[in-house]
């Protein structure tokens, strides 16, 4: 365990103080990143993990404002953490409580306004300062730390090597940030303009996890295939990696069985993407590749900069490269202006390219964006009929793809044990949860599993045992 002194202990403390750090995570999965590297950053200054705010002595909040319904949530527990505080101080203790990523970026003022006990509230370009703000939001009297500012160096160059074991399948930033400006969306205002790691950058912090066990790593950056990172040192053609190149570089590492990356953009799919998913083999056949709407006139007004029949033919594309290939995308019903015909659009896509998963939102206006100012709103009731329409469309072509891998032989890499005693749970493929009765030896391993049942949110199958040539299920 790491126990170190912690920054603002008085003299009488010669003894090393453990303190206890909760970190809640909302949204996406960069955020999943970022508040693993937080963990890291503090774990040097004695912070171990608590099971819950409670009894930790930083809480931090780490924020999304993709939706308004996500950057409320974070104010109703706010009321909630405000209660612990004021217990701790009556009891004569200290609780800092920190509002980390989007929203803090976003409404960094009006966290101050409605909840002035908050001691600091940075947005995701700032975290790599968190010791230092922790260290002086100890030393005031709760006048309270922000720093929401960009930074002129991005903050990977100031992080340091992430410490704790990442389990069997990790997360990995690649690029940051987003110049596409659609026109409903917050990132390019919270998380800034686009920037890619190096890739020597990537390659060394790959090969880490790999030797603290990773098997799969999934490549993340909001706009992860804009990657165009400095290729490293004496490569062939030099300059500059697509994610095409990096995914080849990755594949290079011996124990890495299993790459993905998330979230792309229609615009970014290029040539040598397209050629990454057909030569290599650990790219996994699933991709995640928005669309938000199938009408060319609500793609233009979103300044999506494709057209629905362009994304088609990218998918048909992308198929012929890797034939087993499934989808995932993201959908907003009632952007201003929707019309029945447009909403139709969506559906005659939906159709027409057949998705594994989906996920499906209504509009929600942000401020601060374009389209929130819009007075062609559509109305709650129509954006309620549209997206239920949507998703019973979504979730029946679900369910066909989930049906169809019964019987089938999928790779399942075993992340944990199951709900029941001798069960691990792994995933397929195409990220569909899978449990199998397996020895927890079996955890990190790439295993065959024939496909049973489907559940309501897994898989059910058996291991196959290999033992003839032909295979037969345990
Ligand atoms: N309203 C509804 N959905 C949104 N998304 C982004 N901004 C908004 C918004 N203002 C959705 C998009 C994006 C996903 C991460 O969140 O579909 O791809
Ligand atoms: Fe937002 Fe993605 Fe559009 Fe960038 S490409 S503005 S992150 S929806």
């Amino acid at each position: 365990m790491n126990q170190a002194r912690v920054s603002g202990s008085t003299p009488a403390q010669q003894v090393p103080m453990q303190k206890t750090l909760f970190i809640k995570t909302y949204g996406c999965q960069m955020n999943v990143y970022d508040s693993a590297r937080m963990a890291d950053l503090m774990a040097p200054l004695g912070y171990v993990p608590a099971a819950s705010a409670d009894d930790a002595d930083l809480v931090i909040l780490n924020t999304c404002h993709i939706r308004e319904k996500a950057a409320e949530k974070v104010f109703s527990e706010l009321g909630a953490i405000r209660r612990l505080k004021r217990q701790r101080e009556r009891q004569g203790g200290r609780m800092l409580v920190a509002v980390a990523g989007c929203v803090a970026q976003a409404e960094g003022e009006e966290i101050r306004r409605r909840a002035p006990f908050v001691d600091l509230v940075f947005g995701p370009q700032a975290y790599h300062r968190l010791p230092e703000m922790v260290a002086r939001a100890l030393d005031s009297a709760g006048d309270g730390v922000f720093d929401t500012s960009f930074p002129a160096k991005p903050k990977f160059n100031y992080l340091p090597e992430s410490m704790a074991a990442p389990g069997v399948s990790a997360f990995l930033t690649v690029q940051e940030g987003c110049d596409k400006f659609c026109t409903f969306c917050v990132v390019p205002y919270t998380r800034g303009a686009e920037y890619s790691r190096p890739a020597s950058d990537v390659i060394a912090e790959a090969r880490r996890l790999v030797d603290a066990g990773a098997r799969e790593i999934t490549l993340l950056g909001q706009n992860v295939n804009a990657y165009h990172g400095a290729a490293p040192d004496g490569s062939t053609g030099g300059g500059e990696w697509g994610l095409g190149e990096l995914i080849r570089a990755l594949a290079g590492l011996p124990e890495l069985g299993r790459i993905r990356y998330t979230t792309s953009h229609p615009r970014d799919v290029d040539d040598g993407l397209i050629a990454a998913h057909r030569d290599v083999s650990q790219l996994m056949p699933f991709l995640h590749l928005p669309v938000q709407s199938g009408s060319d006139r609500v793609l233009a007004a979103m300044n999506r900069r494709h057209t629905a029949d362009e994304y088609k033919r990218i998918v048909e594309r992308l198929r012929k490269a890797r034939p087993d290939l499934a989808l995932s995308s993201d959908f907003i019903i009632g952007y201003p202006g929707e019309s029945d015909e447009d909403f139709r659009a969506t559906l005659d896509l939906v159709s027409e390219i057949g998705f594994a998963q989906a996920f499906s939102f209504k509009y929600s206006p942000r401020p601060g964006t374009p389209a929130a100012d819009a007075d062609d709103q559509v109305p709650e009731p129509v954006k309620a009929e549209r997206l239920a329409a949507l998703q019973a469309l979504l979730q029946q072509q679900q369910r066909a793809f989930n049906k169809n891998c019964v019987g089938r032989v999928l790779p399942v890499l075993f992340e944990k044990p199951g709900r029941h005693p001798g069960q691990l749970v792994g995933r397929s493929p195409y990220l569909q949860s899978v449990h199998a009765d397996a020895a927890p030896g079996r955890i990190g391993e790439i295993v065959p599993v024939i496909i049973h049942a489907v559940e309501p949110n897994s898989l059910a199958g058996a291991i196959v045992v290999t033992d003839t040539k032909e295979g037969r299920a345990a």
